[in-house]
Protein backbone atom coordinates (compact mmCIF):
# COMPACT_ATOMS: atom_id res chain seq x y z
CA UNK A 1 0.00 0.00 0.00
CA UNK A 2 0.89 3.42 -0.61
CA UNK A 3 2.43 5.71 2.79
CA UNK A 4 -0.42 8.14 1.50
CA UNK A 5 -3.00 5.51 1.27
CA UNK A 6 -2.27 4.33 4.82
CA UNK A 7 -2.24 7.48 6.34
CA UNK A 8 -5.40 8.48 4.77
CA UNK A 9 -6.88 4.76 5.77
CA UNK A 10 -6.56 6.04 9.33
CA UNK A 11 -7.15 9.96 8.75
CA UNK A 12 -10.70 8.41 8.11
CA UNK A 13 -11.20 6.41 11.21
CA UNK A 14 -10.70 3.39 9.14
CA UNK A 15 -8.68 0.06 10.65
CA UNK A 16 -5.67 -1.29 9.13
CA UNK A 17 -5.21 -4.70 8.51
CA UNK A 18 -2.55 -6.70 9.62
CA UNK A 19 -0.10 -7.01 6.79
CA UNK A 20 0.09 -3.66 5.71
CA UNK A 21 0.81 -2.73 9.66
CA UNK A 22 3.89 -4.81 9.45
CA UNK A 23 4.99 -3.71 6.42
CA UNK A 24 4.83 0.07 7.65
CA UNK A 25 6.95 -0.69 10.44
CA UNK A 26 9.73 -2.56 8.26
CA UNK A 27 9.56 0.62 6.95
CA UNK A 28 9.95 2.73 9.69
CA UNK A 29 12.73 0.39 10.80
CA UNK A 30 14.71 0.29 7.08
CA UNK A 31 14.46 4.00 7.33
CA UNK A 32 12.61 4.15 3.90
CA UNK A 33 9.46 5.77 5.33
CA UNK A 34 10.69 9.29 5.85
CA UNK A 35 9.98 11.42 9.04
CA UNK A 36 7.19 13.81 7.34
CA UNK A 37 5.11 10.81 6.55
CA UNK A 38 5.49 8.81 9.59
CA UNK A 39 4.79 11.86 11.38
CA UNK A 40 1.38 12.38 10.00
CA UNK A 41 0.29 8.78 10.59
CA UNK A 42 1.37 9.25 14.37
CA UNK A 43 -1.04 12.51 14.25
CA UNK A 44 -3.67 9.79 12.74
CA UNK A 45 -3.67 7.44 15.37
CA UNK A 46 -3.39 10.28 18.38
CA UNK A 47 -6.79 11.74 16.73
CA UNK A 48 -8.19 8.36 15.54
CA UNK A 49 -7.08 5.53 17.88
CA UNK A 50 -6.46 2.24 17.41
CA UNK A 51 -8.52 -0.91 17.82
CA UNK A 52 -7.25 -3.33 20.48
CA UNK A 53 -6.27 -5.96 17.26
CA UNK A 54 -4.48 -3.46 15.63
CA UNK A 55 -2.66 -2.34 18.72
CA UNK A 56 -1.38 -5.59 19.48
CA UNK A 57 -0.21 -6.49 15.80
CA UNK A 58 1.65 -2.58 15.83
CA UNK A 59 3.27 -3.67 19.29
CA UNK A 60 4.36 -7.29 18.08
CA UNK A 61 5.73 -5.73 14.86
CA UNK A 62 7.74 -3.28 16.85
CA UNK A 63 8.75 -5.87 19.31
CA UNK A 64 10.09 -8.20 16.23
CA UNK A 65 12.02 -4.80 14.40
CA UNK A 66 14.89 -5.60 16.45
CA UNK A 67 16.75 -8.38 18.42
CA UNK A 68 14.32 -10.28 20.72
CA UNK A 69 15.71 -12.10 24.11
CA UNK A 70 14.58 -15.39 24.87
CA UNK A 71 14.99 -17.26 28.42
CA UNK A 72 14.94 -20.45 29.25
CA UNK A 73 11.40 -21.11 29.96
CA UNK A 74 11.72 -23.09 33.03
CA UNK A 75 13.43 -19.65 34.72
CA UNK A 76 10.45 -17.91 36.28
CA UNK A 77 10.97 -14.92 34.97
CA UNK A 78 9.00 -11.60 35.84
CA UNK A 79 9.97 -7.99 35.10
CA UNK A 80 7.65 -5.12 36.47
CA UNK A 81 6.90 -1.52 34.45
CA UNK A 82 6.17 1.42 35.91
CA UNK A 83 4.76 4.59 34.13
CA UNK A 84 6.90 6.47 36.77
CA UNK A 85 6.36 9.22 38.85
CA UNK A 86 8.59 11.54 41.19
CA UNK A 87 10.51 9.53 43.93
CA UNK A 88 9.75 6.29 42.49
CA UNK A 89 12.87 4.32 43.25
CA UNK A 90 10.33 0.85 43.50
CA UNK A 91 12.25 -0.93 41.14
CA UNK A 92 15.61 -0.75 43.02
CA UNK A 93 14.55 -2.52 45.60
CA UNK A 94 12.16 -4.90 44.24
CA UNK A 95 14.29 -6.66 41.24
CA UNK A 96 17.05 -7.84 43.84
CA UNK A 97 14.36 -8.70 46.78
CA UNK A 98 12.49 -10.67 43.75
CA UNK A 99 15.29 -12.43 43.11
CA UNK A 100 16.09 -13.23 46.90
CA UNK A 101 11.94 -14.83 46.85
CA UNK A 102 13.66 -17.09 43.30
CA UNK A 103 12.54 -15.36 40.80
CA UNK A 104 14.38 -13.99 37.66
CA UNK A 105 14.34 -10.50 36.66
CA UNK A 106 15.39 -9.17 33.62
CA UNK A 107 14.88 -5.36 33.59
CA UNK A 108 15.52 -2.79 30.83
CA UNK A 109 14.94 0.39 32.38
CA UNK A 110 15.27 4.19 31.19
CA UNK A 111 16.40 7.27 32.13
CA UNK A 112 14.59 10.51 33.25
CA UNK A 113 12.88 12.60 31.27
CA UNK A 114 10.62 15.32 32.65
CA UNK A 115 9.90 15.53 35.94
CA UNK A 116 10.33 11.69 36.39
CA UNK A 117 13.49 10.13 37.36
CA UNK A 118 15.12 7.52 35.68
CA UNK A 119 15.96 3.97 36.92
CA UNK A 120 19.33 4.06 35.06
CA UNK A 121 19.92 7.58 36.62
CA UNK A 122 19.98 6.30 39.80
CA UNK A 123 21.96 3.28 39.54
CA UNK A 124 24.48 5.02 37.51
CA UNK A 125 25.26 6.76 40.55
CA UNK A 126 26.88 3.52 42.12
CA UNK A 127 30.31 3.99 41.83
CA UNK A 128 31.47 1.68 38.85
CA UNK A 129 27.97 0.55 38.12
CA UNK A 130 27.30 -0.42 34.17
CA UNK A 131 24.15 -0.38 32.21
CA UNK A 132 25.40 -1.33 29.15
CA UNK A 133 25.90 -4.87 28.89
CA UNK A 134 25.13 -6.96 25.84
CA UNK A 135 22.07 -8.88 25.39
CA UNK A 136 23.81 -12.12 26.24
CA UNK A 137 25.96 -10.73 29.58
CA UNK A 138 21.77 -9.53 30.49
CA UNK A 139 20.84 -12.99 29.75
CA UNK A 140 23.91 -14.42 31.98
CA UNK A 141 23.51 -12.45 35.07
CA UNK A 142 19.72 -12.79 35.07
CA UNK A 143 19.83 -16.80 35.39
CA UNK A 144 22.98 -15.99 37.79
CA UNK A 145 22.53 -13.67 40.10
CA UNK A 146 18.58 -13.38 39.72
CA UNK A 147 18.33 -9.78 38.49
CA UNK A 148 19.96 -7.77 35.92
CA UNK A 149 19.11 -4.09 35.31
CA UNK A 150 20.37 -2.73 32.67
CA UNK A 151 19.49 0.34 29.21
CA UNK A 152 17.84 -0.51 26.38
CA UNK A 153 20.20 -2.09 24.15
CA UNK A 154 20.93 -0.85 20.73
CA UNK A 155 19.36 -3.55 18.95
CA UNK A 156 16.28 -3.52 21.03
CA UNK A 157 13.06 -2.51 19.25
CA UNK A 158 14.62 -0.38 17.53
CA UNK A 159 11.21 0.61 15.39
CA UNK A 160 10.03 2.30 18.69
CA UNK A 161 12.99 4.25 19.04
CA UNK A 162 12.98 6.39 15.78
CA UNK A 163 9.12 6.68 16.63
CA UNK A 164 9.42 7.61 20.22
CA UNK A 165 11.87 10.54 19.03
CA UNK A 166 9.23 11.83 16.43
CA UNK A 167 6.33 11.58 18.77
CA UNK A 168 8.24 14.02 21.36
CA UNK A 169 8.93 16.55 18.69
CA UNK A 170 5.45 16.16 16.87
CA UNK A 171 2.85 16.51 19.66
CA UNK A 172 1.95 12.70 19.33
CA UNK A 173 2.71 11.24 22.98
CA UNK A 174 -0.61 11.00 24.39
CA UNK A 175 -1.93 8.37 22.65
CA UNK A 176 -3.30 5.25 24.58
CA UNK A 177 -2.55 2.44 21.59
CA UNK A 178 0.60 3.96 20.57
CA UNK A 179 2.27 4.56 24.60
CA UNK A 180 1.39 0.94 24.70
CA UNK A 181 2.90 -0.38 21.69
CA UNK A 182 6.07 1.81 22.76
CA UNK A 183 6.54 0.35 26.29
CA UNK A 184 5.21 -3.35 25.42
CA UNK A 185 6.93 -3.59 22.35
CA UNK A 186 10.46 -3.31 24.38
CA UNK A 187 9.10 -5.06 27.47
CA UNK A 188 8.14 -8.37 25.84
CA UNK A 189 11.50 -8.49 23.39
CA UNK A 190 13.49 -8.16 26.67
CA UNK A 191 11.82 -12.03 27.03
CA UNK A 192 10.15 -12.09 30.90
CA UNK A 193 7.42 -14.62 31.25
CA UNK A 194 5.06 -12.47 33.20
CA UNK A 195 4.82 -8.64 33.61
CA UNK A 196 3.51 -6.41 36.53
CA UNK A 197 2.67 -2.79 35.54
CA UNK A 198 2.64 0.19 37.88
CA UNK A 199 0.25 2.37 36.08
CA UNK A 200 0.64 5.30 37.78
CA UNK A 201 -1.97 8.56 38.69
CA UNK A 202 -2.09 11.82 39.90
CA UNK A 203 -0.60 15.40 39.68
CA UNK A 204 3.15 13.85 39.44
CA UNK A 205 2.55 11.44 36.95
CA UNK A 206 1.76 10.87 33.11
CA UNK A 207 -1.41 10.33 33.14
CA UNK A 208 -3.25 12.45 35.44
CA UNK A 209 -6.58 11.05 35.88
CA UNK A 210 -7.56 7.66 37.31
CA UNK A 211 -9.76 7.23 34.00
CA UNK A 212 -6.96 7.51 31.87
CA UNK A 213 -5.12 5.31 34.28
CA UNK A 214 -7.30 2.78 33.88
CA UNK A 215 -7.45 2.89 30.20
CA UNK A 216 -4.01 2.78 29.58
CA UNK A 217 -3.50 -0.51 32.40
CA UNK A 218 -6.38 -2.01 30.73
CA UNK A 219 -4.79 -1.76 27.03
CA UNK A 220 -1.08 -2.85 28.55
CA UNK A 221 -2.59 -6.45 29.85
CA UNK A 222 -4.75 -6.46 26.53
CA UNK A 223 -1.85 -6.55 24.70
CA UNK A 224 0.41 -8.24 26.65
CA UNK A 225 -2.09 -11.42 27.47
CA UNK A 226 -2.53 -11.12 23.58
CA UNK A 227 1.17 -12.17 23.39
CA UNK A 228 0.92 -14.78 25.61
CA UNK A 229 2.41 -12.95 28.82
CA UNK A 230 0.70 -13.29 32.22
CA UNK A 231 -0.14 -9.93 33.33
CA UNK A 232 -0.92 -7.45 36.31
CA UNK A 233 -1.84 -3.94 36.48
CA UNK A 234 -1.52 -2.24 39.66
CA UNK A 235 -3.36 1.91 39.37
CA UNK A 236 -1.02 3.83 42.19
CA UNK A 237 -0.84 6.95 43.89
CA UNK A 238 1.51 9.37 42.82
CA UNK A 239 -0.16 12.59 43.69
CA UNK A 240 2.33 12.60 46.70
CA UNK A 241 5.86 11.72 46.06
CA UNK A 242 7.23 7.83 47.50
CA UNK A 243 9.11 7.78 50.32
CA UNK A 244 11.16 11.14 52.03
CA UNK A 245 13.54 11.65 48.58
CA UNK A 246 13.75 12.89 45.25
CA UNK A 247 17.19 12.68 43.23
CA UNK A 248 19.47 10.16 42.15
CA UNK A 249 21.69 9.08 44.43
CA UNK A 250 19.55 10.06 47.25
CA UNK A 251 16.76 7.46 45.90
CA UNK A 252 19.36 4.87 45.99
CA UNK A 253 20.63 5.91 49.93
CA UNK A 254 16.93 5.09 50.60
CA UNK A 255 16.22 2.31 48.51
CA UNK A 256 19.59 0.56 50.46
CA UNK A 257 17.20 1.53 53.97
CA UNK A 258 14.64 -0.23 52.55
CA UNK A 259 17.11 -3.56 51.54
CA UNK A 260 17.76 -2.82 55.11
CA UNK A 261 14.47 -3.55 56.26
CA UNK A 262 14.11 0.44 57.58
CA UNK A 263 13.09 3.05 55.28
CA UNK A 264 9.60 5.10 54.60
CA UNK A 265 6.65 3.08 55.12
CA UNK A 266 4.96 3.59 51.77
CA UNK A 267 8.43 2.85 49.31
CA UNK A 268 8.42 -0.03 51.86
CA UNK A 269 4.58 -1.21 51.08
CA UNK A 270 4.38 -0.92 47.51
CA UNK A 271 7.94 -2.65 47.19
CA UNK A 272 6.39 -5.74 48.86
CA UNK A 273 3.39 -5.48 47.33
CA UNK A 274 4.65 -5.36 43.79
CA UNK A 275 6.79 -8.21 44.85
CA UNK A 276 4.17 -10.42 45.90
CA UNK A 277 2.50 -9.49 42.71
CA UNK A 278 5.71 -10.57 41.19
CA UNK A 279 5.82 -14.05 43.09
CA UNK A 280 2.02 -15.01 41.81
CA UNK A 281 2.78 -13.96 38.10
CA UNK A 282 6.08 -15.70 38.84
CA UNK A 283 3.81 -19.37 38.87
CA UNK A 284 6.48 -20.39 42.29
CA UNK A 285 3.66 -18.84 44.73
CA UNK A 286 -0.12 -20.49 44.72
CA UNK A 287 -1.25 -16.73 46.25
CA UNK A 288 -0.61 -13.20 47.17
CA UNK A 289 -0.67 -14.32 50.82
CA UNK A 290 2.26 -16.69 50.84
CA UNK A 291 4.34 -14.57 48.16
CA UNK A 292 4.07 -11.50 50.33
CA UNK A 293 5.24 -13.42 53.51
CA UNK A 294 8.02 -14.85 51.20
CA UNK A 295 8.89 -10.66 50.34
CA UNK A 296 8.82 -9.76 53.85
CA UNK A 297 10.99 -12.09 54.88
CA UNK A 298 13.28 -12.33 51.84
CA UNK A 299 13.60 -8.42 52.85
CA UNK A 300 13.97 -8.11 56.89
CA UNK A 301 16.28 -11.37 56.77
CA UNK A 302 19.06 -9.08 54.59
CA UNK A 303 18.55 -11.75 51.43
CA UNK A 304 17.33 -9.08 49.30
CA UNK A 305 20.29 -6.42 50.38
CA UNK A 306 22.43 -9.57 49.96
CA UNK A 307 20.96 -10.09 46.44
CA UNK A 308 21.85 -6.00 45.43
CA UNK A 309 25.07 -6.72 46.34
CA UNK A 310 25.67 -9.34 44.61
CA UNK A 311 24.06 -7.37 41.03
CA UNK A 312 26.11 -4.54 42.01
CA UNK A 313 29.63 -6.58 41.77
CA UNK A 314 28.03 -8.99 38.99
CA UNK A 315 27.75 -5.10 36.65
CA UNK A 316 31.15 -3.76 37.77
CA UNK A 317 30.14 -1.67 40.52
CA UNK A 318 31.41 -1.62 44.49
CA UNK A 319 28.69 -2.14 46.60
CA UNK A 320 30.56 -0.38 49.55
CA UNK A 321 31.81 3.17 47.60
CA UNK A 322 30.32 6.26 49.34
CA UNK A 323 27.66 7.61 46.79
CA UNK A 324 27.91 11.09 45.36
CA UNK A 325 26.75 13.97 47.37
CA UNK A 326 25.97 17.55 46.42
CA UNK A 327 28.30 20.41 47.34
CA UNK A 328 25.83 22.36 48.94
CA UNK A 329 22.65 21.72 51.51
CA UNK A 330 19.99 23.61 53.18
CA UNK A 331 16.89 22.74 54.85
CA UNK A 332 13.71 24.34 54.02
CA UNK A 333 11.78 25.43 57.31
CA UNK A 334 7.75 25.05 58.19
CA UNK A 335 6.31 28.63 57.75
CA UNK A 336 3.77 27.37 60.82
CA UNK A 337 2.61 24.81 62.94
CA UNK A 338 0.44 22.01 61.82
CA UNK A 339 -0.11 18.53 60.26
CA UNK A 340 0.83 17.35 56.81
CA UNK A 341 -2.12 17.17 54.82
CA UNK A 342 -0.18 16.81 50.56
CA UNK A 343 3.27 16.90 49.83
CA UNK A 344 1.83 17.97 45.77
CA UNK A 345 4.18 15.54 43.76
CA UNK A 346 4.55 17.51 40.58
CA UNK A 347 6.02 20.69 42.63
CA UNK A 348 8.41 18.78 44.53
CA UNK A 349 8.98 17.32 40.90
CA UNK A 350 10.19 20.40 39.46
CA UNK A 351 12.11 21.66 42.43
CA UNK A 352 14.50 18.53 41.83
CA UNK A 353 14.50 18.37 38.20
CA UNK A 354 15.72 23.18 38.99
CA UNK A 355 17.99 21.61 41.38
CA UNK A 356 19.83 19.49 38.81
CA UNK A 357 18.53 16.19 39.68
CA UNK A 358 17.02 15.52 36.03
CA UNK A 359 16.93 16.75 32.50
CA UNK A 360 15.03 19.35 30.14
CA UNK A 361 16.68 17.85 27.14
CA UNK A 362 17.86 14.18 26.53
CA UNK A 363 21.39 15.38 26.19
CA UNK A 364 21.97 16.72 29.61
CA UNK A 365 23.22 15.06 32.28
CA UNK A 366 22.03 14.81 35.92
CA UNK A 367 23.91 15.90 38.83
CA UNK A 368 23.74 12.59 41.23
CA UNK A 369 23.91 14.16 44.10
CA UNK A 370 21.29 16.84 43.75
CA UNK A 371 17.51 16.30 44.93
CA UNK A 372 15.26 16.46 48.24
CA UNK A 373 15.76 14.27 51.30
CA UNK A 374 13.82 13.75 54.54
CA UNK A 375 10.76 15.39 52.79
CA UNK A 376 8.07 15.71 55.25
CA UNK A 377 5.24 12.79 54.83
CA UNK A 378 1.09 13.21 54.92
CA UNK A 379 -0.22 13.12 58.16
CA UNK A 380 3.25 13.62 60.29
CA UNK A 381 2.72 16.97 62.34
CA UNK A 382 5.22 19.84 62.17
CA UNK A 383 6.14 22.73 64.47
CA UNK A 384 7.20 26.53 62.73
CA UNK A 385 10.68 26.31 61.80
CA UNK A 386 11.57 22.77 61.57
CA UNK A 387 12.43 21.36 58.79
CA UNK A 388 10.22 20.31 56.07
CA UNK A 389 12.91 18.59 54.04
CA UNK A 390 16.15 19.24 52.96
CA UNK A 391 18.28 20.42 49.69
CA UNK A 392 21.06 19.47 47.76
CA UNK A 393 22.79 21.13 44.97
CA UNK A 394 25.57 22.56 43.43
CA UNK A 395 25.57 25.86 44.32
CA UNK A 396 23.92 28.25 47.43
CA UNK A 397 22.12 30.27 44.32
CA UNK A 398 20.36 27.09 43.10
CA UNK A 399 19.30 26.59 46.80
CA UNK A 400 18.10 29.76 46.87
CA UNK A 401 15.98 29.72 43.75
CA UNK A 402 13.78 26.51 44.96
CA UNK A 403 13.46 26.84 48.76
CA UNK A 404 10.34 28.79 48.49
CA UNK A 405 8.46 26.50 45.65
CA UNK A 406 9.46 23.44 47.59
CA UNK A 407 7.64 25.41 51.02
CA UNK A 408 5.06 26.05 48.76
CA UNK A 409 4.38 21.92 47.59
CA UNK A 410 3.37 21.57 51.43
CA UNK A 411 0.03 22.18 52.87
CA UNK A 412 -0.56 22.07 56.55
CA UNK A 413 -3.61 21.49 58.24
CA UNK A 414 -4.65 21.73 62.13
CA UNK A 415 -7.96 19.09 60.62
CA UNK A 416 -7.48 15.88 60.58
CA UNK A 417 -5.69 14.31 57.73
CA UNK A 418 -6.92 11.34 55.59
CA UNK A 419 -4.89 7.98 55.34
CA UNK A 420 -3.27 7.69 52.02
CA UNK A 421 -4.37 4.73 49.61
CA UNK A 422 -0.98 3.62 47.64
CA UNK A 423 -2.83 0.94 45.41
CA UNK A 424 -6.17 2.23 43.70
CA UNK A 425 -6.41 -0.75 42.01
CA UNK A 426 -5.04 -4.22 41.12
CA UNK A 427 -6.17 -5.51 37.24
N1 LIG B 1 7.25 5.23 27.98
C1 LIG B 1 7.57 4.64 26.81
O1 LIG B 1 8.48 3.83 26.74
N2 LIG B 1 6.86 4.97 25.72
C2 LIG B 1 5.84 5.83 25.74
O2 LIG B 1 5.22 6.07 24.71
C3 LIG B 1 5.53 6.45 26.95
C4 LIG B 1 6.25 6.13 28.07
Amino acid sequence: MMPQWFIEEKRDGREHREADIRAWVAAVTDGSLPDYQLSAWLMAVCLRGMTAEETAVLTDAMMRSGETIAFDPALPTVDKHSTGGIGDKISIPLAPLAAAMGLAVPMISGRGLGLTGGTLDKLETIPGFRTDLSAAEFRRLTAEVGCCMIGQTDGLAPADRRMYALRDVTGTVPSIPLITASIMSKKLAEGAAGLLFDVKTGCGAFMRRREEAAALAESLLAVGRRLGRRCTALITDMDQPLGRTVGNALEVRESLEILQGSGPGDVRELTLTEAAHMGVLSGRFRDYDAAHAAAVRALDSGAAMERFRAMVRAQGGNPDAPLPEAACRRDVPAPRSGTVLRVDAEAVGRAALCLGAGRRRTDETPDPGAGISALVRQGEEVRAGEPLCRLHAASEALLEAQAEAVAAAVTLTEGPVPERTLVFATL
